[in-house]
């Protein structure tokens, strides 16, 4: 089972915060509101820091709703954007069924550092590592948020792919040629993997594609920022800081 990410070490919170936080967790694993009620007033429950992600996810899928083709995410974990980007996709484009949601992990955690990466608390071999079968029960959680929006009979545009970056982003390219990626999120943070999914996905970009840096000036995951800008210094794209979220880092392609 995965170790946590969010322990002491990973997080900037002080004691106090985080007695709060058990607190908050304390006030939801006991709530006075069960079921479906419960999942519809979720809200009570979420903090400023994860609020902030969902309102990450919508800037995003703004910026490319005009763009066709995929949307994808290296480094899926739990699988929480991939979800979002599903019910994103049924707010703002209903009709769209050529939407594409790829998302791409071990599903067994961090692998694959190299003498460009820093590995820590949070970023070890195993780090993140789901459930045996976690990839089977986000399947069908996919599936299950595609059926409840409109047009739900016609599920089948999420695709999950199992392994190591490094060997499944050009293989992915390979047996899917027609690709184009609207949006690549990008969360691994490691070199070697980063590098690999970068450059299969480079010919598959297009003007105003959108690349998501999670950690690029974050020198805990240096690999990142060193295989962009390998890749794509002779690329033209703007990039800037997002709004709201300012460790994570906009890249948009420019023709
Ligand atoms: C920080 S987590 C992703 C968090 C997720 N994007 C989110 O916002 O909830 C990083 C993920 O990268 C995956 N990962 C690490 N090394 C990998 C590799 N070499 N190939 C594929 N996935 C990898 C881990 O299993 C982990 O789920």
């Amino acid at each position: 089972m995965a170790k946590k990410k969010f322990d002491k070490e990973g997080s900037s919170a002080n004691d106090a915060q985080m007695k709060m936080r058990q607190k908050l967790e304390a006030m939801f694993t006991h709530s006075p509101i069960q079921g479906e009620e419960l999942m519809f007033n979720l809200g009570l429950y979420t903090r400023s820091s994860l609020l902030v992600k969902f309102l990450v996810m919508h800037e995003l899928y703004r910026r490319i709703k005009d763009i066709p083709g995929a949307l994808m995410e290296f480094g899926v974990w739990w699988g929480q954007n991939l979800v979002l980007l599903e019910n994103l996709r049924a707010i703002h484009e209903p009709f769209n069924k050529q939407r594409q949601i790829v998302g791409f992990d071990t599903f067994t955690g961090y692998t694959n550092f190299s003498g460009k990466d820093k590995k820590s608390g949070a970023l070890s071999d195993g780090t993140y590592a789901t459930p045996k079968d976690y990839k089977a029960y986000l399947e069908d959680l996919l599936e299950l948020h595609e059926s409840l929006n409109i047009l739900g009979h016609a599920t089948g545009n999420h695709t999950l792919v199992k392994g190591d970056l490094e060997k499944t982003a050009p293989k992915y390219f390979k047996d899917n040629p027609e690709t184009i990626v609207a949006l690549a999120y990008f969360d691994i943070g490691l070199y070697k993997p980063t590098k690999a999914a970068l450059l299969a996905i480079k010919p598959h970009l297009v003007p105003g594609s959108v690349i998501l840096f999670d950690e690029l000036t974050w020198k805990g995951a240096p690999g990142e920022a060193i295989a962009f800008k390998e890749l794509f210094k002779d690329t033209r794209y703007s990039i800037e800081k997002c709004e709201y979220y300012p460790s994570k880092s906009i890249v948009t392609i420019k023709s």
